[in-house]
């Protein structure tokens, strides 16, 4: 692959930071978002890469994020929306407020700052953007509403997607990870060599971007190869 400009979401931490360092690693230009200053700075710091601070569920932070693309890197090639969040609760119990912010992040967060983005790859006339889905968006499970839900909608839009902008030489691939170890809704010190990595997952979104631009993977489910070897 050419040397490429990358916007990717939530690069502060989990999967994302391991986005942020394989993509640094190939040699590509790369903008991160994240909250968090500190892992934000960190992450930079180990990479070379960009980071700034922006909440993908603020219009503004969205605008301004695209800003600093075309300042920085003169636009955007490869979107990657991975910035998400959980929240797991049953029906009759669920906090609605909590799905709204949930659905805020996975939802219009990365719908918001892709329309901001598609018009640049409309013009450069190609372009990757990869949706962060989730095997939770393709099979409900207990407490999933939010999440599974969100995911599900990640889906369906990323096909939306397919069919507005296929035509255009704009790619879009949606990756549905199993459980992968990374500090998510607060799970830390995972390190079973028989599960998923965010590296994993890394390396699964360089290569379908690595494919030649006529092949476009529409959706990938990941699982680790070794899942009857639990903790
Ligand atoms: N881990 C899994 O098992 C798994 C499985 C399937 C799919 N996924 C999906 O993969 C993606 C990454 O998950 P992960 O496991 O790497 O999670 P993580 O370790 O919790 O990291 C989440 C990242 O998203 C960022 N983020 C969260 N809310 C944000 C917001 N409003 N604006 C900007 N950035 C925000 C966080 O930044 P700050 O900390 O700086 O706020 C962090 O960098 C998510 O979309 C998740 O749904 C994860």
């Amino acid at each position: 692959m050419q040397t490429q400009r990358f916007l990717i979401t939530g690069g502060s931490q989990g999967i994302g930071a391991a986005i942020v360092a394989q993509a640094r690693e190939a040699g590509h230009q790369v903008v991160f978002t994240g909250r968090n200053e500190a892992e934000i700075a960190a992450v930079a710091k180990a990479t070379g890469a960009h980071g700034i601070k922006a909440d993908v569920s603020i219009d503004t932070d969205n605008a301004r994020t695209v800003e600093t693309c075309v300042s920085v890197m003169g636009g955007v090639d490869v979107l990657i929306n991975n910035a998400g969040t959980g929240y797991n609760a049953e029906i009759g119990d669920l906090d609605i407020n909590k799905m709204r912010q949930l659905f805020g992040i996975n939802v219009f967060g990365m719908v918001d700052l892709t329309n901001r983005v598609a018009p640049l790859m409309k013009a450069q006339g190609s372009g990757d953007i990869v949706n962060l889905a989730s095997t939770s968006g393709t099979k409900g499970a207990k407490g999933g509403t939010a999440y599974s839900g969100s995911k599900w909608a990640v889906r369906g839009i990323s096909q939306c997607w397919q069919a507005e902008l296929r035509p255009l030489g704009i790619r879009v691939v949606c990756i549905c990870p199993s459980e992968v170890q990374t500090n998510w809704m607060g799970k830390t010190g995972r390190n079973n060599p028989n599960k998923l990595y965010a590296a994993d997952i890394a390396a699964t979104i360089m290569a379908g971007l690595n494919m030649p631009r006529r092949v476009l993977w529409t959706e990938l489910t990941v699982f680790a190869n070794n899942p009857w070897k639990e903790d």
